[in-house]
């Protein structure tokens, strides 16, 4: 146990929050034995995973517990498809590249993606036509109420856009611990209809593409225009693209010729991006913060010196201009802790 820890390493954003306590557990033993102690019993807990969806805007006066547990176990359900599990250290991406180097279908439109597995089905992650709800099968968690085990199938998950039970009621009540997933094994249903995986796939002048080169072409898209956290800290989308009534987007369209909207039954989805672009914030910068030139849904810590506080702070800016130039309240998709 480390005290006065210093959680910089370990948030995409790369902010220079202090936890009070901190720890790295390897296996459910280790994180039991974590949460059993007298003196950690009373504290408030913080789990990481790749800390690529947090926001820390203060010091942690709590235990930080890192979840580093690893391990892939697959099993051959027929011919057609295997069920992975997948324990919550593992690395996002580096799953993906695990299933697409056994020539398993069905992750590649979700390439590199930040962060771990543990933490894919709480916000169900999601890219290009493709969320993690598609292939998900359960997830063993820890009830921290009474640190037993438990199961939630996809049914009990309760998965939305960038939303699952573990974002409402479930809340701060539940460690992620393994996620199993169904892939194919063959046939491979590609999800190639987004606008920018066609005209990429058309770049590479592939015509029947593999889901390889599927990934490939995502991760062109998404080096293109999507800061790398390694360089920059960020935290990906800071915000969610809203869902608004039909009638509202026609008033709207009638003011904003250009707006763009993708109907949702009697919703319409606006990206988020376009409207923070509209009210003048692409690629502008206040201190060390900045939102990205070439996505501005995309905040990021532009100097590496941000603290959580600017960033929040900038972060309450856009949510104000949005709100006065088009009435829409934008929502925070990033935890703010
Ligand atoms: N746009 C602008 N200005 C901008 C950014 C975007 O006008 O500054 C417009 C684009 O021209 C496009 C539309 O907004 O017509 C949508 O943009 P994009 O395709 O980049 O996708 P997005 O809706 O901004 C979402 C996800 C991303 C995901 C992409 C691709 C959310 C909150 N974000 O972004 O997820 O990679 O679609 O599927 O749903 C993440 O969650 O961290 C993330 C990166």
């Amino acid at each position: 146990m480390h005290e006065n820890f210093s959680l910089k390493p370990y948030n995409t954003f790369g902010i220079d929050a202090k936890a009070h306590y901190f720890t790295e557990v390897s296996s459910v033993e280790e994180l039991l034995e974590a949460l059993n102690t007298p003196a950690t019993r009373t504290l408030p807990l913080l789990f990481l995973g790749g800390g690529s969806n947090i926001l820390l805007t203060q010091d942690f006066e709590g235990l930080a517990i890192r979840l580093n547990l690893k391990g892939i176990h697959e099993d051959l359900i027929n011919d057609n498809e295997v069920l992975l599990t997948v324990k919550a250290g593992e690395n996002w991406h580096e799953f993906v590249l695990f299933c697409l180097e056994k020539d398993y279908g069905g992750m590649e439109n979700l390439s590199l993606i930040p962060g771990n597995v543990g933490t894919s089905p709480m916000q169900n992650i999601g890219a290009y036509g493709v969320e993690i709800k598609d292939t998900f099968v359960s997830c063993t968690v820890l009830n921290l109420e009474n640190l037993q085990l438990e199961t939630f199938n996809r049914e009990q998950c309760r998965f939305g856009y960038r939303d699952s039970v573990f974002k409402q009621e479930g809340k701060g009540k539940y460690v992620i611990l393994e996620v199993s997933f169904t892939l194919t094994r063959k046939n491979h249903q590609l999800k190639t209809s987004y606008g920018a995986i066609q005209s990429e796939l058309e770049k590479l002048n592939i015509m029947h593409p593999t889901i390889q080169d599927i990934s490939k072409a995502v991760i062109k898209i998404r080096q293109s225009k999507l800061p790398d956290p390694k360089k920059t800290g960020n935290a990906g989308s800071f915000f969610k693209n809203p869902a608004i009534p039909l009638i509202q987007f026609e008033e709207l369209q009638q003011k904003f010729k250009n707006i763009q909207g993708y109907p949702n039954g009697d919703f319409v989805k606006v990206p988020a991006g376009w409207l923070i672009e509209q009210c003048g914030w692409k690629g502008k910068q206040i201190g060390n913060v900045a939102s990205h030139q070439l996505q501005s849904l995309v905040i990021i810590n532009a100097t590496g010196n941000a603290t959580g506080k600017e960033i929040f702070d900038f972060s309450a800016m856009i949510i104000d201009s949005v709100m006065e130039k088009f009435g829409i309240e934008l929502e925070r998709e990033v935890n703010i802790i």
